[in-house]
């Protein structure tokens, strides 16, 4: 009885090794991958935002800590969410709304609790 249990829970260790990895996505509260976020930020977002969302960049200000409807409203209609005040006046971004898919991720990205992640 005891002897059958060595490959069970080697498999069980096997398993466990692997979810530790970059498969897993260290999910937040939108469930998005901040990893992938990461990328699709770093292309499609930092001509004008600071490639460390939590400055100001050149053109955008800084967006760290974006609420996910925020992100939605600014990425896919340059627009924002009832009753928000804009960090800025002007109306520069244009809408990406083919980053529909992307924004549970870039929400995950924006929110990642203090990691050091945009170097
Ligand atoms: C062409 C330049 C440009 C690009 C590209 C751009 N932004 Fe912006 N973004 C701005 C500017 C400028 C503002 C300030 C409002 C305005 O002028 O539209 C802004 C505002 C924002 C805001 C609102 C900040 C606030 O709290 O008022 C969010 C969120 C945001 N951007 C997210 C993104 C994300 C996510 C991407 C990439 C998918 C992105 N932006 C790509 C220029 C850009």
């Amino acid at each position: 009885m005891r002897k059958g249990w060595y490959p069970v829970l080697l498999i069980a260790w096997l398993l466990s090794a692997c979810g530790n990895d970059a498969n897993q996505p260290t999910s937040t509260a939108q469930g998005g991958d901040p990893k992938r976020g990461r990328g699709i930020y770093l292309s499609a977002c930092v001509a004008c935002h600071n490639s460390d969302p939590s400055k100001e960049g050149p053109i955008g200000p800084a967006i760290k800590g974006s609420p996910k409807e925020l992100i939605e409203a600014r990425v896919l209609r340059a627009s924002y969410p009832p009753g928000y005040t804009p960090k800025r006046n002007t109306h520069i971004m244009p809408a990406q709304p083919y980053l529909k898919d992307a924004l549970p991720d870039l929400a995950a990205f924006l929110n990642e609790g203090g990691k050091k992640g945009a170097g």
